[in-house]
């Protein structure tokens, strides 16, 4: 099963209180560190239902998003059609493999994706071609941890980054630190145990 189909198998389940409550952190995160983005227009990479970027787009001019779940977007779109929001686009599409003809956007971001992604070096290049200069992107997603999070490993690639990793993918695609930060963690029930996961926000810049 591809990566798309098995989140079409979790996408009804997906959306839950403590989703919406990281994704509100998420987004205040990446306000905090940027400049004005009222006039910005946004990319989004592995959006699933848009847990993000219903509550980002409030604060940006456009948002473009993908996701190669069908289930993820169909439910995405549901909540874009009920809150009446008309700077959403979403398409189902692998931006990694597939050419997209826009390639002036302000920012692009991506949250809790990239350690679905085998090759996050070659992925941040493919992102960058999408920047204007001046653009940034911002990375949300989980720091390294023992392989515990998920309870199911398939399509796993990385068992979170931890901070030198993510500064050699700058280092390695030239592109600018502004930020980087320990945002929120995560709590699991593991072994009886609440078991913590801390998740890190690295924002950079195309100069
Ligand atoms: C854990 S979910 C994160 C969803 C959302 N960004 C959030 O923060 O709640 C990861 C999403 O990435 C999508 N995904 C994985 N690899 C992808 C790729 N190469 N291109 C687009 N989407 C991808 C999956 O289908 C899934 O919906």
């Amino acid at each position: 099963m591809d990566i798309g189909k098995r989140f079409d198998t979790v996408a009804n389940r997906y959306d839950t209180p403590d989703k919406e409550e990281r994704s509100r952190i998420f987004v205040n995160s990446i306000l905090q560190h940027l400049p004005d983005t009222s006039d910005f227009k946004v990319m989004d990479i592995g959006a699933g239902t848009g847990t993000v970027d219903m509550i980002l787009s409030d604060h940006v001019r456009e948002i473009v998003a993908f996701d190669l779940s069908q289930g993820m977007l169909d439910v995405f779109r549901q909540k874009i059609e009920r809150s009446g929001k008309n700077n959403i686009r979403i398409y189902k599409k692998d931006i990694f493999s597939e050419d997209f003809p826009e390639k002036d956007f302000d920012l692009v971001i991506t949250s809790m994706t990239f350690h679905h992604l085998k090759d996050p070096v070659s992925a941040l290049n493919r992102l960058k071609g999408y920047l204007k200069k001046g653009g940034y992107i911002a990375i949300i997603d989980l720091y390294r941890e023992d392989g515990s999070f998920h309870s199911d490993n398939t399509d796993v690639f990385h068992f979170g980054f931890d901070r030198e990793e993510v500064k050699n993918w700058l280092k390695e695609t030239s592109l600018e630190e502004v930020y980087y930060g320990i945002i929120h963690t995560l709590q699991k029930e593991r072994e009886g145990q609440k078991k913590d996961y801390p998740i890190f926000l690295i924002i950079a810049i195309k100069n």
